[in-house]
């Protein structure tokens, strides 16, 4: 079996995790030990009920009846102690696919803040691969060392977290994937393009549209970086039900932005396309000539999702 999966497979063993789930879906995580008892206002939970059988099950205390199942990864992230805000779970999975996380990748991250999107990454990269990530912060970084061991059960051979800005701490090179989700990762263009391997792709996560804009215009005016693809996603659930379905009325309506870039091999330039304007963009001159005006070229754009 590999790292992870023997604890997440089989029969509840103490040092799991549970998570019990009332009726009303309110939700109470436990970690099993042998002896140990679980109190609530509606009763006493003794541990060893649920140590040795499968999840999946239903126990009661009082007389509530509770869910009894390992939490996921999302599950933990939202429900862990968190320093700083965490990378939320749809968007810890678009930055696993976009920038192509993969087994064996050799990945620097920065901040770590709660080690929310460590725990993504460590998955993505596997027992094989490296992350390397840098915190400014030394008590976020002891919150997310403590979360990240919680979830795997203890240190993760793939990591390491050093404590300090990553522009001045970042010393690895030959880097595959750096994520950086900060307030400035624009300061931190200089030490990812020394990092980054020729091909390794920079993904960078902000909050807000003017740190969108800055961080593309400085990826622009590198000149060591292919032109950034940017994006943001909305996960909206649905309410369904008999005849009522539809989407639920409540929704997280903003996380953040998402752009990634490639970098470029020494001494190369990003290449240039030339796109023909569509009809009346530019008004009527260029539309009868259809030569584009200058400054219509526009630098080849390889990846958009
Ligand atoms: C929003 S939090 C990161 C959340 C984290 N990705 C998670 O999923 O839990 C941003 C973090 O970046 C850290 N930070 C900001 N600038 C930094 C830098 N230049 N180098 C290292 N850490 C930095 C901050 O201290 C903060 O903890």
């Amino acid at each position: 079996m590999t790292y992870e999966a023997a604890r997440r497979r089989g029969p509840l063993a103490e040092g799991d995790q549970v998570q019990l789930t009332d009726p009303k879906g309110r939700m109470h995580t436990i970690t099993l030990v042998a002896g140990k008892q679980f109190h609530t206002h509606k009763g006493i939970l003794e541990h060893d009920r649920l140590i040795g059988g499968p999840e999946g099950v239903t126990v009661t205390i009082g007389a509530t009846t509770y869910l009894a199942l390992r939490p996921l990864l999302s599950d933990f992230v939202l429900s862990m102690p968190r320093g700083a805000q965490v990378v939320y779970p749809k968007d810890s999975a678009n930055i696993v696919g976009m920038a192509d996380m993969f087994p064996g990748a050799h990945v620097v991250e920065a901040g770590v803040g709660s080690g929310a999107l460590s725990m993504s990454l460590l998955r993505a990269v596997g027992v094989d691969g490296r992350l390397s990530s840098y915190e400014r912060r030394a008590d976020f970084a002891e919150i997310a060392r403590r979360n990240v061991e919680t979830f795997f059960g203890g240190p993760h051979p793939a990591w390491s977290i050093t404590v300090g800005s990553l522009q001045d701490e970042l010393s690895d090179t030959e880097v595959d994937r750096v994520v950086l989700d900060m307030l400035a990762p624009w300061e931190c263009l200089d030490a990812v393009a020394r990092a980054l391997r020729p091909g390794g792709v920079l993904c960078c996560y902000v909050a807000t549209t003017t740190q969108l804009s800055t961080t593309v215009e400085a990826m622009r005016s590198h000149g060591t970086f292919t032109e950034p693809a940017s994006w943001e996603t909305m996960a909206r659930g649905w309410h369904v039900e008999g005849l009522a379905v539809r989407p639920q009325h409540r929704m997280v309506g903003h996380t953040g932005f998402l752009c990634t870039t490639r970098r470029l091999a020494d001494g190369v330039e990003p290449p240039v396309r030339r796109r023909r304007p569509s009809k009346g963009m530019y008004g009527e001159s260029v539309a009868e000539s259809g030569e584009p005006p200058s400054g219509a070229d526009e630098p080849f754009r390889p990846n958009l999702p």
